[in-house]
């Protein structure tokens, strides 16, 4: 039976992936733990993850993965709380999994048998819920938290701020933890979307938008603009790439590696797009020459998608590849290995799958998640200034910051 009246050692407000992690490590140490949260229904995000089979971890999961000012902040939690441990989780619920592509892991079955495992979990600390429940304010009252909600006054001695990122608004994401967060003062890295796709001058663009769900794998890379910018964002290394797929879309690119080189864009960088990673293009159009009447789009189809080639040389696409001089192969195939785009802007929290940016990792103590300057007050999950790559690594963010916190949590 959850023990709820209304006083409680911890309130947790976002009942998703961190949160609930959260209560019920602490419930079950024997903290009396309530659990708030707006929403109709239970962690949407869990649910439409990964394509409904939720990409839960990353068996390669390190801090290099991680974008933040402070790339190193995210270490502790993670060593103290890595996939394995998920997995030892997962077992005792007897839930099964498979490793899709370079350590990514998902449910054989659904994300709702994750949320099951965390709603199960939750139960057994008898965690109290307030669900649907909107919080209209929160006060420090006797050295602990008074919310106004809904459905009344809530008192605890600890508050724990777990209601992730701003990415999808339809799903009711809001940014309450970076509001809250500076009511008490806490400084905030600029928030904006993250794996999310890019798009272009619809003008600039008009002759790939027929491409249109073409898809194909290209090596990414960006560079950040100065080391300035560089420290100022995070200080990962000076160049990132990628090696994904990449998806035409009317707007502009989507697919795997844009989400991720779009986590390290900023307005006005270029990106770079290698489209025939590992192939010699020039070196291949040069010696087709030599196979007869064979045109230019021929040879390149050979390459690439065809719709892709027919967009690529528009008017030369019927230029038989003998009358073309090899210094132009060459220079066709320099274009096509260092496609260098100037995106426009991103796609917006509507399409991103996650918020980068947030609370400053400066603010809080990397083992417990406890801001320095707000004693009692907890920062976990995407709320953080911590954005994993695509791949699994932000919900293992969410349950490694959860677990840390849950553990360092204390019975008033
Ligand atoms: P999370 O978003 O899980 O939970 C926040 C909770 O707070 C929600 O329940 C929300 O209702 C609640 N809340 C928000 N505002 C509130 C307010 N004002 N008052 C009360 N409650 C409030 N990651 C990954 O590792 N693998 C994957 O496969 C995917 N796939 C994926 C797909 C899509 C479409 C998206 C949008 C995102 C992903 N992600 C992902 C990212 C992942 O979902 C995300 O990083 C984690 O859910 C973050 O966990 P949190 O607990 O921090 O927030």
């Amino acid at each position: 039976m959850p023990r709820s009246d209304g006083i409680f050692d911890v309130a947790v407000i976002g009942a998703g992936a961190a949160g609930m992690m959260t209560a019920a490590v602490a419930g079950q140490r024997g903290l009396r733990v309530v659990l708030i949260d707006h929403a109709e229904r239970l962690a949407e995000k869990i649910r439409i993850s990964g394509g409904g089979r939720c990409n839960f971890t990353n068996l390669g999961t390190s801090p290099a993965q991680f974008l933040s000012r402070n790339p190193d902040f995210c270490r502790s939690a993670l060593r103290a709380y890595g996939p394995r441990d998920f997995l030892d989780l997962l077992r005792t619920h007897g839930v099964s999994w498979h490793e899709k592509h370079r350590g990514q892991l998902f449910c054989d079955d659904s994300s709702e048998s994750i949320i099951d495992v965390l709603r199960r979990e939750c139960e057994a600390g008898g965690v109290a819920w307030r669900m649907p429940c909107a919080v209209r304010s929160v006060a420090r009252e006797d050295g602990g938290f008074m919310l106004a909600t809904e459905s009344g006054t809530i008192r605890a001695a600890q508050l724990v701020l777990a209601t992730g990122g701003m990415a999808i608004p339809q799903l009711g994401a809001t940014d309450f933890s970076l509001r809250v967060a500076r009511q008490f003062g806490l400084k905030i890295v600029e928030p904006r979307p993250a794996l999310v796709p890019l798009t272009f001058d619809a003008q600039a663009w008009q002759p790939f938008a027929a491409l249109s769900g073409v898809a194909l794998e290209v090596r990414l890379s960006h560079e950040a603009s100065s080391p300035q910018e560089r420290t100022k964002r995070h200080r990962g290394p000076a160049r990132t790439e990628f090696f994904e797929d990449l998806l035409f879309t009317h707007r502009g690119l989507s697919g795997p590696g844009i989400l991720q080189i779009s986590s390290y864009w900023q307005p006005g960088d270029p990106i770079h797009i290698d489209l025939a990673p590992g192939q010699a293009v020039a070196d291949i159009l040069i010696a087709a020459k030599s196979g007869g009447r064979q045109t230019l789009l021929t040879a390149l189809s050979g390459i690439w998608p065809r719709r892709l080639a027919e967009a690529w040389l528009s008017e030369d696409s019927g230029r038989r590849l003998a009358d073309i001089p090899d210094r132009q192969l060459r220079a066709l195939g320099d274009r096509i290995r260092d496609w260098t785009l100037w995106p426009t802007g991103t796609a917006g929290y509507k399409k991103a799958e996650v918020m980068s940016g947030g609370v400053d990792t400066g603010e809080l103590d990397q083992r417990s998640l406890q801001a320095h300057r707000c004693p009692g007050l907890y920062v976990i999950g995407e709320a953080v200034d911590v954005t994993g790559w695509l791949g699994g690594y932000n919900f293992q963010w969410a349950w490694a910051s959860g677990v840390a916190c849950g553990r360092a949590l204390v019975r008033l």
